[in-house]
């Protein structure tokens, strides 16, 4: 999740770039770059490290004037975040520059196409191959709109191109599939952006591309085309919102914002990591087969929500590979002498990459030659460096202090970790895998089939705000989302949650129930090893002794329905899937809570995002 900026018009680009990268460095600070176009070629320059650096860079060396220019920063997917891989990327003779937000699935293919050509192609990243063939193009005679459509459909993935040819001083052109991408309509200069906070201080006319187009702009002129060239129309609209909404496009917090972004993460965790028979390819994890074969135990770290996300990725793996896992908070683990040997792998999760206690953790499985594999959203980071292997989870940045997206696709990356185990191993057959596979490909769908219910889950939250104390009941896969939905409401709220495994409340928690106790209870889909039927009971125990349930249930769940005092319906999933959609109401109850609180949500009292700490 990278941020693009692109203009023309009179204003000096390299300052209206900078102002737009600085606007959109909540996307992604890992490296900045600049290139302008000026007197038949291009200047660029690049930087790793935060947008302060390439402004340092750019004041010494101090770039040429030009009216014509584009930037990025990035968020690292492909390639360590330096110098090199940082964006523009140029074509072979440096004509053409490109800034991408996104990730091109088959630039491998492309890449030995370009170097069987003879290309020398300098970086790791995928961006680097649409730079030499929109190059190639622009150099057989098309303009650069045309080069443009002739390479969008060579290529498979998400993404959002922004290029400039050297030798065309008069346009900027761009393409968007699955990525995002607005145009900024000024008068006598326009803009791109990845979103409106790119160009809100020079214009709030705006137009947004649909999938699949090229938009070209010109100092007086915007033209949109499909990838054919065929003239296609964006949607017109005006921005009443100021600068700091901007940012967060239009919510009033970058958790909310992140909670709303869940489908698009979790479609970014999948991409790319299975063909279309289900098939997983997890290039990545570059530990080999035979060594994957001979992993007799898997010990999964984590804290905070990395660690629930670790008490459901137990249930899919040990199902899915019956390998005996273990789950454990990075903190336990590391001072208790864990048995470890080669054969154990340890599966680090965190999505900051940096929190001390898991680092720690790691550091001692490598001493004891364990196998390390980190799930991890922040690419470059310390704990996937010092791993075996690593699966990004490709969220991109997590603002708000308390995590949402990073969990659901810290979720899909274990699923994703699980089933190529069963595949490596055979303990499944390959349409069991692709089955599930398919479901999870359905998850961005359902996902916001769960959040187009976001107001009747606001208005829950303003009937329960004075409450001072909540219970969360859930089994099996639906446990931990008992816990990470309690763990919400103490971070944000600041209110009493605990969640409990159903089957223990008789074990003691049900003496906390009292009069008008609200209770959430996460049930689980209907058929499997009586989990359902039992969850029911629980439900049943609770509200005869006066609690309030609030029942999260599979939508045409008829047999619960009669013990829910209000009941929020999810889509329909199997078991071990059910925590990607049943977390979500989670999420918002607890967001919405706070902010009638008047708490900052973003960034709640005591709390950090990343505790570098031990
Ligand atoms: C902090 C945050 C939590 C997060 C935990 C683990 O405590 O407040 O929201 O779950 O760290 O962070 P990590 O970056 O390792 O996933």
């Amino acid at each position: 999740m990278c941020g693009i900026v692109g203009y023309v018009g009179d204003q000096q680009a390299r300052d209206v770039v900078i102002e737009g990268l600085r606007r959109l460095e909540y996307r992604g600070y890992d490296s900045a770059g600049i290139a302008l176009v000026h007197d038949g070629v291009i200047t660029s320059a690049k930087r790793a490290g935060k947008l302060a650096n390439l402004e340092k860079a750019i004041s010494e060396e101090a770039l040429p004037a030009a009216t014509v220019g584009i930037g990025h920063t990035r968020w690292a997917t492909h390639g360590a975040p330096n110098d090199v891989n940082a964006h523009p990327h140029l074509g072979a003779d440096g004509r053409v520059a490109v800034v991408h937000n996104g990730i091109l699935e088959n630039f491998a293919r492309l890449r030995d196409e370009l170097e069987r050509a003879g290309h020398d192609l300098v970086s790791e990243t995928d961006t680097e191959v649409a730079a030499h063939l929109l190059e190639l193009e622009v150099q057989s005679g098309a303009d650069l709109t045309t080069a443009m459509q002739n390479v969008c459909r060579r290529l498979e993935g998400a993404f959002t191109l922004v290029a400039v040819d050297g030798q065309d001083p008069t346009r900027v052109v761009a393409a968007r599939r699955n990525s995002p991408l607005v145009v900024g309509i000024g008068e006598g200069e326009n803009f791109i952006g990845s979103d409106v906070s790119a160009f809100i201080e020079h214009t709030r006319e705006a137009l947004e591309l649909g999938q699949d187009q090229v938009v070209t702009i010109t100092r007086d002129g915007v033209a949109v085309t499909d990838f054919d060239g065929n003239a296609a129309e964006g949607r017109r609209y005006h921005v009443d919102w100021d600068l700091a909404a901007a940012e967060k496009d239009g919510f009033d917090w970058f958790m909310r914002k992140e909670i709303f972004e869940q489908p698009r993460a979790i479609g970014d965790a999948l991409l790319g990591r299975h063909d279309e028979d289900g098939l997983l390819q997890l290039d990545e994890v570059r530990i080999s087969d035979d060594e994957l074969r001979d992993i007799d135990k898997i010990i999964i770290i984590g804290c905070g929500t990395a660690n629930y996300a670790g008490m459901v990725a137990k249930y899919a793996i040990e199902h899915w590979t019956r390998i005996p896992c273990e789950v454990e908070l990075a903190h336990e683990f590391r001072y208790r002498d864990p048995i470890l040997t080669r054969n154990t792998l340890v599966v680090a999760i965190s999505q900051s990459g940096e929190t001390a206690d898991t680092l720690m953790a790691i550091r001692h499985a490598v001493k004891q030659k364990a196998r390390v594999l980190a799930i991890c959203n922040t690419n470059g980071s310390t704990i996937p460096r010092e791993s075996d292997a690593v699966i990004y989870t490709h969220a991109g940045p997590e603002i708000g202090v308390a995590s949402t997206k990073g969990f659901l696709t810290q979720l899909i990356a274990c699923y994703l970790l699980g089933l190529y185990l069963a595949q490596v191993r055979g303990t499944k057959f390959g349409d069991e895998i692709g089955a599930v596979v398919r479901e999870l490909a359905q998850m961005p769908d359902r996902a916001q089939r769960v959040l187009d219910q976001s107001d009747a889950i606001y208005a829950l939250a303003k009937r329960f705000k004075d409450e001072k104390s909540f219970l969360f009941l859930g089994r099996h896969a639906g446990f931990p989302v008992a816990l990470e939905g309690a763990l919400k409401l103490k971070e944000l709220a600041y209110i009493h949650a605990e969640g409990f495994a159903a089957g223990e409340l008789k074990h003691g928690p049900i003496a906390l129930i009292d009069q008008g106790l609200p209770v959430f209870c996460v049930v689980p889909p209907r058929g499997r090893d009586q989990l359902h039927d039992k969850m029911i009971s629980a439900i049943q125990e609770v509200r005869a002794r006066g609690a309030l349930t609030i029942v999260l249930a599979e939508e045409d769940d008829t047999e619960v329905a009669p013990y829910a005092d209000v009941l929020i319906k999810l889509p329909i999933v199997p078991t071990l899937l059910q925590p990607v959609v049943a977390t979500i109401p989670m999420q918002l109850f607890a967001c919405e809570l706070a902010t009638l609180l008047g708490h900052d949500v973003d960034q709640p009292r005591n709390l950090a995002k990343s505790v570098t700490v031990e």
